[in-house]
C-alpha cells in the first residue's frame, strides 16, 4: 500500500508519532515508551512500540471480520500502522464491565471488581489539562462535539466492540476489565473506529493478575510492562508477524 513508511510529522503524542502520507493516509508509530499520571511518569521501553501495534493491529482485524469499521489499513511488521485520516471526535469514549480507576473515585460505594448488571459506556472530553473529565451526552451537543445520530453510532458500536472483544478474551481465559475507544469521520461522513486497542487503552486481567497498563501505573518498571504485553500477545495469540 505504501513503500517508504514515512511523511510530514504532523504530530507527536504520548504513545504514537502521526505523519501525513497523503490526503487519504496516516501512518502512526507507536513510541518505545510509556508514560502514565498524563505524561508526569515516563520511561523508556524497549519493544513497547511492536508489541502495542501488533495488538491493534490484531484487535482491530478481529472486530473488522465482525463488520466493525476502523481506521486499520496495513501494518510494517514492527512499530508503524498505515491508517486513514480521520475527521477526529475529541472524545474518549469508555466501557466497562466491572468497577475499577476513575469509576470507583466518582462511585466509592461499589466494591472494586463488581460486575456490572450491563456494560456502562462514558464520555470523556480528551483534554490532558483538564484530566480527560466526565461528560454528558448534552455536553458533547451543545459543544457540537457530534449530532445525536453519531452519539448513538458510538454508543452501539463501543457496545458491539466490547461484546467481540470480550468474547474473545473469555475464549483465551482473559477478563475485559474496561477499554478506551476514540471515533472519526471519513469524507463520507461515517463514523470509523480509530487510535489505537492496546495494553495501553484497556485493562485485561488473567486469574486476577493485570497484564496491561495498570501495572505501570502502579510502580512496575517499563521492563516488566515489556513482559507483561510479550505474555499478553501469546495469551492472545497473536503472531510476531501477521
Ligand atoms: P493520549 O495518549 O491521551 O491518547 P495523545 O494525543 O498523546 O493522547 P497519541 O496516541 O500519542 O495520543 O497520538 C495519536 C493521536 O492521533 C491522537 O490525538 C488521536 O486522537 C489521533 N488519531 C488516532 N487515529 C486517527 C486517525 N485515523 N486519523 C486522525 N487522527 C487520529
Ligand atoms: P479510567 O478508569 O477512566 O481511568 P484511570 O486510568 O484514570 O483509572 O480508565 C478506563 C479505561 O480507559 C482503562 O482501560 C484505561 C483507558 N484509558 C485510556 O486508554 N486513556 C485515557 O486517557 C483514560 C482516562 C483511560
Amino acid at each position: 500500500m505504501v513503500n517508504n513508511w514515512t511523511g510530514e510529522l504532523i504530530y507527536e503524542g504520548k504513545a504514537k508519532r502521526v505523519y501525513r502520507v497523503n490526503d487519504e493516509f496516516l501512518v502512526m508509530e507507536f513510541k518505545d515508551e510509556v508514560t502514565a499520571f498524563d505524561g508526569a511518569r515516563k520511561e523508556h521501553a524497549p519493544s513497547k512500540g511492536r508489541l502495542a501495534a501488533a495488538q491493534t493491529v490484531f484487535l482491530m482485524g478481529l472486530l473488522g471480520r465482525y463488520g466493525i469499521r476502523n481506521h486499520l489499513v496495513d501494518w510494517d511488521g514492527d512499530r508503524k500502522i498505515l491508517v486513514r485520516g480521520l475527521r477526529m471526535i475529541p472524545i474518549e469514549v469508555i466501557v466497562r464491565n466491572y468497577a475499577y480507576g476513575s469509576f470507583l473515585k466518582r462511585m466509592p460505594l461499589m466494591k472494586p471488581m463488581t460486575k456490572f448488571s450491563k456494560p456502562i459506556v462514558e464520555f470523556h472530553l480528551k483534554s490532558d489539562e483538564l484530566h480527560d473529565p466526565l461528560i454528558t451526552m448534552d455536553d458533547i451537543i451543545e459543544a457540537g462535539l457530534a449530532n445525536w445520530g453519531q452519539i448513538n453510532e458510538i454508543i452501539n458500536t463501543a457496545l458491539r466492540v466490547n461484546e467481540v472483544l470480550g468474547n474473545y478474551m473469555v475464549s483465551r481465559g482473559l477478563t475485559l476489565v474496561d477499554f478506551k475507544l476514540e471515533f472519526g469521520s471519513d469524507g463520507s461522513n461515517n463514523l470509523v473506529l480509530a487510535d489505537e486497542l492496546s495494553g495501553d487503552t484497556m485493562r485485561v486481567l488473567i486469574n486476577g493478575r493485570h497484564l496491561d497498563k495498570e501495572l505501570f501505573r502502579r510502580g512496575a518498571s517499563a521492563m516488566d510492562l515489556v513482559k507483561s504485553y510479550e505474555e499478553m500477545n501469546k495469551l492472545l495469540g497473536i503472531p510476531l508477524n501477521t
